[in-house]
């Protein structure tokens, strides 16, 4: 695993010129476009950094974009690894080990979620408060390299107070509607049933996705410093149990489609936002 990480790390350091980043961002399903508007950008794809594992699903380019953005010098993946694409939590969580080695401190991590909040409209953001962490493996699990952080880190404040009240500043100022809230992170690929949904919001979830945890998880592991952020791509649906037979099918389905286009729209002030952070940083 070290070896791995310096492997990657060697490759890139050279490639990402003077400066080392200090923000590592991650972007999800269909919020790449906030990596458009770098400085001085450098794009490198996955594929060719030794040890990278490669993207594979549809709206995930796939590349590390590296430079500048309001004036703090970002490393950028566009495109993320799941663990419901079959990579092991290692793989999954790789690029956050490779970020932190080249210097990174601060971890920003974007999503499309599923809201369980029955207040969560499509289109919402919802910054990350804590999260429930649901994933059968977990990314931490085995031999523990004491270089990398400690055996059982805390994963109290996981979520940094100090930049989710930057954030919700932020919000107010610029006019975003913003919620707080608690994300579930499920393995997937499948989405909720309406019962898993109900029961994930009975449990303290506002939002439900298929990411995120993991990283956050491995960042804490190295001491960064962690901000999340999701776009209610879609609302679960609220249906009342006992089902009714006419609403037994919903007229609007979930759909990897929809969760891209409803991530589209919001991207625009998810990328206000996240630029205000990265300013008063
Ligand atoms: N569930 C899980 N992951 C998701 C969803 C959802 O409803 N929408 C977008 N990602």
């Amino acid at each position: 695993m070290l070896d791995k990480i310096n492997e990657s790390t060697a490759f890139l350091a050279p490639l990402l010129g003077g400066e080392p980043p200090r923000v590592a961002i991650i972007l999800g399903s269909g919020l790449g476009a906030f990596a458009d508007d770098i400085a001085g950008r450098r794009e490198i794809p996955y594929a060719a950094i030794p040890r990278f594992p490669v993207s594979t699903v549809a709206g995930h380019a796939g590349r590390l974009v590296a430079g500048e953005i309001e004036g703090k010098s970002v490393l950028v993946m566009q495109g993320r690894f799941h663990f419901y694409e079959g990579y092991s939590m290692q793989e999954v969580t790789f690029p956050v080990r490779v970020a932190h080695a080249l210097g990174a401190r601060t971890l920003l991590v974007t999503n499309a979620a599923g809201g369980v909040n029955p207040l969560f409209r499509a289109g919402d953001l919802m910054v990350i408060e804590d999260h429930v962490n649901m994933f059968p493996d977990h990314p931490l699990r085995g031999e523990n390299h004491d270089a990398l952080g400690p055996r059982f880190p805390s994963m109290e404040f996981a979520y940094s107070p100090r930049l989710i009240s930057l954030a919700v500043a932020a919000a107010e100022r610029l006019g975003i509607r913003l919620h707080r809230g608690v994300y579930a992170g499920l393995q997937g690929p499948s989405f909720e049933t309406p019962a898993e949904c109900r029961w994930l919001h009975a449990a303290g979830a506002d939002a439900v996705g298929m990411s995120t945890v993991p990283e956050v998880i491995v960042a804490r592991h190295a001491g960064m410093e962690c901000f999340g952020v999701s776009v209610i791509a879609n609302s679960a649906p609220p249906l009342p149990s006992p089902l009714p037979s006419s609403l037994s099918s919903s007229p609007h389905p979930v759909s990897h489609e929809v969760v891209l286009e409803q991530s589209r729209q919001a991207s625009l002030h998810l990328s206000s936002l996240l630029r205000h952070l990265l300013r008063h940083l």
